[in-house]
C-alpha cells in the first residue's frame, strides 16, 4: 500500500480563505481582529515563527503588533505588557513566544495572559476548558491535526488513536481532542516499556516526540493514519519529522508529510483562534 498523503499546505490555504471572509464579514461590522505577538530575545527559530504569524495575520486582513523586547527585559516589566494588551480592546489574541530567558518563569508568565485572549491555548484555564469540554482555546498544533483528520472524513469512534510524547502543548491536549470525539486513548512516552506493542494497535498514531525514526514501519498497523508532528534535522539538515516517511508510507492509509503536513496547520489554526476570540467578543 502506498499511503495518501494529508496536505497540510493545500488545507491551510482552503482554511484561510474561509479565515479571510469571516475577517471580511467582521471588519464590516466595524471590528478587525487583532493578534499581539510578543518576543523576548533573539533566538533565531523564534524569529523566524514570529515573522510567520505576523504575515499570517496580514494575508488573512486581521491587525497584528510585534514587540520585540531585549533578553535583558525583567519579568516585571513583561508582566506590564501582558496586562496593557489584556486591556486593549484592539487586541483579541497574545501570544507570548516561548521559550522565554531563563531569568523568566514561563508559565507565570502565561497564567498572566486573560483566557479570552489566550489564542495559544497555554493557559490553565484554556487546559481546564478542553478538559471538561468547555468553550476555550484548544492549542493550535493538536487542534491542527484534529482538522487534518476532519478534512479526509476520519470518524474516531470506536478507533484506537495512540499519541506518542505527553507535552502540555500537544501529546496531552491530542488525547483530550481524540478522546471528546469518541476515540479509544492511550498515551505513549519515554518509559513505556514497548511502544512497538502499543502503536501496532492503532487506527491512528500522532507522533509528537520531536525524535527521529521514533516510527517505523514495522510498527504501523496496514491501514492506520498517521499524524507527524515532529519538526527534527537529519545529517544533512534536512527538516524531518517523528516518523520514517519512506517507510511507513508504504504501510499507512494516510500520512502528513513534513515539511508540508502538519507544521503550516499551526499557525492557521491561531488564525483560527484570533478570529474566533474577535468574534466572542462581539457576541
Ligand atoms: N514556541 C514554539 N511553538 C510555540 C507556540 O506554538 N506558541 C508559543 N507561544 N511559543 C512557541
Amino acid at each position: 500500500m502506498t499511503a495518501q498523503l494529508i496536505d497540510g499546505n493545500a488545507l491551510s490555504r482552503q482554511l484561510r480563505t474561509e479565515v479571510s471572509e469571516r475577517v471580511s464579514a467582521l471588519k464590516a461590522k466595524g471590528l478587525t481582529p487583532g493578534l499581539a505577538v510578543i518576543l523576548v530575545g533573539e533566538n533565531p527559530a523564534s524569529q523566524v515563527y514570529v515573522r510567520n504569524k505576523v504575515k499570517a495575520c496580514e494575508d488573512t486582513g486581521m491587525h497584528s503588533v510585534l514587540e520585540k523586547y531585549d533578553a535583558s527585559m525583567s519579568e516585571a516589566e513583561l508582566l506590564a505588557r501582558v496586562e496593557a494588551l489584556n486591556s486593549d480592546p484592539t487586541i483579541h489574541g497574545i501570544l507570548v513566544q516561548l521559550p522565554l530567558p531563563a531569568h523568566m518563569d514561563a508559565q507565570k508568565v502565561i497564567e498572566a495572559i486573560s483566557p479570552a485572549k489566550d489564542v495559544d491555548g497555554f493557559h490553565i484555564a484554556s487546559a481546564g476548558a478542553l478538559m471538561t469540554g468547555m468553550a476555550g482555546f484548544w492549542p493550535c498544533t493538536p487542534y491542527g491535526c484534529m482538522k487534518m483528520l476532519e478534512s479526509i472524513g476520519y470518524d474516531l469512534k470506536g478507533k484506537h488513536a495512540v499519541v506518542i510524547g505527553r507535552s502540555n502543548i500537544v501529546g496531552k491536549p491530542m488525547a483530550l481532542m481524540l478522546l471528546q470525539q469518541n476515540a479509544t486513548v492511550t498515551i505513549c512516552h519515554s518509559a513505556t516499556p514497548d511502544l512497538k506493542a502499543m502503536t501496532l494497535q492503532a487506527d491512528v498514531i500522532v507522533a509528537a516526540v520531536g525524535k527521529r525514526n521514533v516510527l517505523t514501519a514495522d510498527m504501523v498497523k496496514p491501514g492506520a493514519v498517521v499524524l507527524d508532528v515532529g519538526m527534527n534535522r537529519n545529517e544533512a539538515g534536512k527538516l524531518c519529522g517523528d516518523v520514517d516517511f519512506d517507510g511507513v508510507k508504504e504501510v499507512a492509509s494516510w500520512i502528513t508529510p513534513v515539511p508540508g503536513g502538519v507544521g503550516p496547520m499551526t499557525i492557521t489554526m491561531l488564525m483560527v483562534n484570533t478570529l474566533e476570540s474577535a468574534e466572542r467578543a462581539l457576541a
